[in-house]
């Protein structure tokens, strides 16, 4: 498209006003008076596989770029060719308790060579310079990032003029794309470009710039690596009135009334010539900026407005303020509208790192500016990657799980060979040990002694395909992930080992705590043997693939057999020696009590083994976080959202209190509201975990109540089988009975304190297990106004108000028309209809 057509085009739809944002008035916004001094506090926008980061700078503006599958090089094949035959040996010492050797062994013979997986990259820099002074009139500097329609706006005035620059992700268009408007004709002149110049060096591994025609330059380049992958990246510029020509590799606007530049970019995974398909993307965008920007709003409010949160009023002052401002007093008092937005903001963020197609969310989402990244922004799977994807079904964004399913397709196929090469399991099993990049690498990562020698991640991983079955009751999908469950568990059966009449891990880790080994409390180890949390895992794997069995009739009977056999002789859990849940095969004591690692209670989240039904369990898990808790964990972001959807679970809002203010108040930057992540600047899991971790409090659907009577003769480990009292009409069932329906709780952990500060509150379209759609309305009490269940798929459920354990009955009664009242109440459900539930 020619300059002379973009003018015409843009003729239609300028409008000279140009007003400030007035983003205080706006509940949906975070904002801020000044720019962003750091990328930091810049403001994220992406489409799933483009990414920006705007600070916002006045007159050399320069938006940090990336692209998804931008990483340091190709699949690296790790497999260290001597673990294969030194593993028996590292197993005898771990056995033996001479664990100091066991890890210097491992740490040669049970790493990868070389050490580390690829890391994500960062691509370039998007530099737009205003021809204008770089100091806003006073007090006129706004920017914004509106997380109900995904728009980015930075408004200011020069004496003036008033300048407004917006900037948007789109999905359907494909590109990043920001429209720079004035309200004084002729005042827009600006110079595009963009480089690879990260933490303002110098460029480094950029490889060609040039310009294309008058309007459009295009730059490139390798990664570190060789072959490596290739990327290029483009940018465009339409402008209304005023010329747009080429210097060098700069694009120019002068004097135009209206400004909109474009932005693609391509690597070498994705497309064969990354330059030509950026250049011919950009030169067939013909629609309009706005035409591209409604489009944009409709496809992120189709995601965005399908769950509706507030926890009530904030105060006027609340309002009054700016979002650091509202971030420094979160740390004392609970903000209702500020809570709420962050809960949405974790949901805009998945929505802009995760779509249909794209790479998995990474470590930073999909936002990094360095070149070595902490943590190599990788995909690190013991806690962040699957914190990454727990708001996904709850927050009724199941869609946005594909990428998460690619992921372990990858692993897989990756696993499968390592399992063999590295343990000499090759019966089809897959392993996966604590990291993994976008290739899928499976070998362990680095030689760090609390992480590397542990092997139980693909359960944690094929875990999120379970669920997704549960809330989506969507069994084409179940049969056509039930080939990773099986691969998941077969690299166990061919692993576990025996140790003391159980079946072991062996070595494995409790991530990422460490233990005093029996007579010695200087030394602290971390490889083991059969952790509490490689149960828990394998408990729930095991007892997935029977149900899915089941359920799907696959007549995978010998295998199930083979899986609960083993499970019989899986160490059980006991109490440890401060009341808790023993972490480990022996009752070791703990190196770092006040780890954030929340690890052996997997089992009671994101797992759904230990609920109250087993109050004696219960209470050992409870016991853990609360020890935690008193020793410092939760100090950091992913730390303090685990807790909080922990504290749901165990019915303890003063914790979930705790948490989530330590999160809001200290671990946030504060105008772009990114976990700091000490020590790296950010790390997306707590932004994503945390809005997940808060709906444990309003809403629960983990447990279920068994159809099959207290004769069905399952009995969990942990259940109150069998036995009745007067009061005790119901049975729960786990995972691996299919004879059972699921139990829907509402309002279970819900701080009063939350409650009072706003007033009451509402959230609406959360999705519960069993295809549920759930709205719910409490009061500034805590107590419920009114529920609303929708059926998807139909079938049965129970619901009940609050925190009775199933098997009891002296908790509040709720009713519903047709269903009449109870404290457990039934309702047999038709797809489609929706139930009021309100108090008896
Ligand atoms: C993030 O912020 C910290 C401190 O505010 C700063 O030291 C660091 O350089 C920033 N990182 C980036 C990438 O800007
Ligand atoms: C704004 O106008 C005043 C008065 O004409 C002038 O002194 C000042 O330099 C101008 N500032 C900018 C940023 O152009
Ligand atoms: C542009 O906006 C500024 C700031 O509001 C205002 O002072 C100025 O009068 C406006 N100019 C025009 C031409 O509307
Ligand atoms: C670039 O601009 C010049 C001057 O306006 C014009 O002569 C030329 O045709 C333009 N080239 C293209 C490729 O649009
Ligand atoms: C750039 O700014 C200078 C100083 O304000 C001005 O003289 C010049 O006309 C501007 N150039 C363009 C192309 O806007
Ligand atoms: C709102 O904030 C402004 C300054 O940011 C202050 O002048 C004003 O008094 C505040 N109003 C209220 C109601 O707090
Ligand atoms: C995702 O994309 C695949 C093909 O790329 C398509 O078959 C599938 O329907 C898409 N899923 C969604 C939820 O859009
Ligand atoms: C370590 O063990 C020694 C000897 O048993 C004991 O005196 C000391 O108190 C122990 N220290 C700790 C921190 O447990
Ligand atoms: C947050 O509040 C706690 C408790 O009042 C206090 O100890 C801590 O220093 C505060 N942190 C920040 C960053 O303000
Ligand atoms: C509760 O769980 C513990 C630990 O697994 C187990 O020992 C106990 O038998 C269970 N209690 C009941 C009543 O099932
Ligand atoms: C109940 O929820 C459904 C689905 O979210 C919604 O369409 C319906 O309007 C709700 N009904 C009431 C009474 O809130
Ligand atoms: C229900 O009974 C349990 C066990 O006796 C008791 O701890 C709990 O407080 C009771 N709850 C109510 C609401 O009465």
């Amino acid at each position: 498209m020619s300059v002379l057509v973009g003018a015409l085009l843009l003729g239609q739809v300028l409008g000279q006003a140009v007003t400030p944002p007035s983003s205080k008035a706006s509940s949906t916004r975070l904002w801020s008076t000044s720019s962003a001094v750091n990328w930091n506090n810049s403001y994220l926008i992406g489409n799933g596989r483009l990414g920006g980061a705007v600070p916002g700078n006045i007159a050399s503006e320069l938006v940090y770029l990336n692209e998804d599958s931008f990483w340091s090089g190709e699949f690296l094949y790790r497999v260290n060719q001597d673990a294969r035959s030194y593993m028996p040996e590292i197993q005898q010492l771990v056995r033996d308790g001479r664990v100091v050797e066991a890890t210097n062994l491992a740490d040669i013979a049970y790493t990868g060579t070389p050490l580390s997986t690829r890391h994500y990259d960062t691509l370039a820099t998007w530099e737009i310079t205003m021809n204008h002074s770089s100091v806003a009139t006073n007090g006129s500097y706004e920017r914004y990032l509106d997380i109900d329609d995904a728009t980015s706006g930075v408004y200011y005035d020069i004496n003036g003029t008033a300048y407004f620059r917006e900037y948007i992700a789109s999905q359907p268009a494909g590109v990043l794309a920001v429209r720079i408007a004035s309200n004084t004709t002729g005042a827009v002149s600006l110079q595009a470009h963009i480089r690879r110049a990260p933490d303002g060096s110098l460029n480094r591994f950029e490889d060609f710039t040039r310009r294309v025609g008058n309007d459009t330059m295009v730059m490139g380049g390798n990664d570190a690596s060789y072959p490596g992958i290739q990327f290029s990246a483009g940018t465009r510029v339409v402008a209304k009135g005023g010329s747009v020509y080429a210097i060098g590799d700069t694009v120019v606007v002068d004097h135009a009334d209206e400004a909109w530049l474009y932005l693609q970019s391509w690597t070498t995974y994705r497309r064969d010539d990354p330059e030509a398909a950026v250049l011919s993307d950009l030169a067939a965008i013909e629609k309009t900026y706005p035409e591209i920007r409604a489009e944009h709003v409709a496809d992120y409010q189709s995601y965005a407005h399908r769950v509706d949160l507030s926890f009530g009023n904030s105060s006027a002052e609340q309002r009054n303020m700016t979002t650091p401002q509202r971030v420094a007093a979160a740390n004392s008092t609970f903000d209702p509208e500020f809570t709420s937005l962050f809960f949405q903001f974790g949901r805009y963020m998945l929505i802009a790192s995760s779509r249909n197609g794209t790479l998995a969310a990474n470590l930073q989402g999909i936002w990094n500016s360095l070149m070595d990244p902490f943590w190599g922004s990788k995909y690190t799977t013991n806690i962040n990657v699957e914190m990454n994807y727990w708001p996904a079904l709850v927050t009724n964004l199941a869609d946005l799980q594909g990428p998460l399913d690619d992921l372990i397709t990858a692993t897989r196929d990756k696993g499968t060979n390592v399992s063999a090469a590295m343990y000499g399991v090759d019966n089809g099993g897959f392993v996966l040990h604590h990291n993994t990049d976008m290739w899928g690498d499976a070998a362990p990562q680095d030689n760090y002694i609390y992480s590397t020698w542990w092997a139980s991640a693909a359960p944690w991983m094929v875990f999120h395909q379970m669920e997704y079955y549960r809330f989506t009751g969507d069994t084409a999908y179940l049969r056509q992930v039930y080939p990773n469950l099986k691969s998941a568990a077969q690299f166990f059966v061919g692993f576990l080992s025996d140790y003391e009449g159980y079946k072991v891990v062996n070595p494995t880790m409790s991530p990422e705590n460490a233990y005093y080994p029996p007579n010695d409390n200087t030394t602290a180890v971390a490889i083991t043997l059969g952790a509490t949390m490689d149960t828990e895992l394998l408990w729930e794997l095991f007892n997935g693939i029977k149900e899915a069995n089941q359920l799907l009739q696959l007549g995978d009977d010998a295998f199930v057999e083979q899986l609960q056999a083993l499970e019989a002789q899986l160490p059980p859990y006991r109490e440890n020696y401060f009341g808790g849940l023993q972490e480990w095969i022996h009752d070791y004591q703990e190196a770092i009590p006040g780890i954030d690692h929340l690890s052996p209670l997997w089992a009671a989240y994101p797992g759904n083994q230990i609920t109250s039904y087993n109050m004696t369990l219960f209470n050992l898990a409870r016991e853990t976080l609360n020890h935690r808790l008193q020793h410092g964990s939760a100090a950091g972001g992913w730390g303090a959202s685990w807790c909080t959807a922990l504290s749901g679970r165990f019915f303890r809002p003063d914790w979930a209190t705790h948490c989530i203010t330590h999160l809001l108040g200290t671990q946030l930057n504060p105008d772009s509201l990114l976990n700091s992540g000490a020590p790296s600047e950010f790390q997306a899991d707590a932004n994503y975990g945390m809005p997940a971790g808060m709906m444990e409090l309003l809403l629960q659907s983990h447990e279920s109540i068994s159809t099959a009577g207290s004769s069905s003769g399952y009995s969990p480990p942990g259940a109150y089988g069998g036995s009745s009292s007067a009061n005790q009409s119901l049975t729960a069932a786990f995972t691996g009975d299919v004879n059972k329906v699921p139990l829907i709780r509402l309002l279970p952990t819900v701080p009063e304190a939350f409650a009072a500060a706003g007033g009451g509150g509402y959230v609406r379209g959360l999705r519960a297990r069993g295809g549920f759609e759930v709205g719910i309305v409490w009061d500034a009490k805590a107590g419920l106004v009114s529920a609303n269940i929708t059926s998807l798929v139909g079938g049965t459920v129970y619901v009940t108000l609050g925190d009775t354990p199933i098997g009891r009955n002296n908790g509040t009664a709720i009713k519903a028309d047709g269903a009449g009242s109870g404290v457990f109440l039934k309702l047999t459900t038709q797809v489609g209809k929706s139930y009021a539930i309100g108090n008896a």
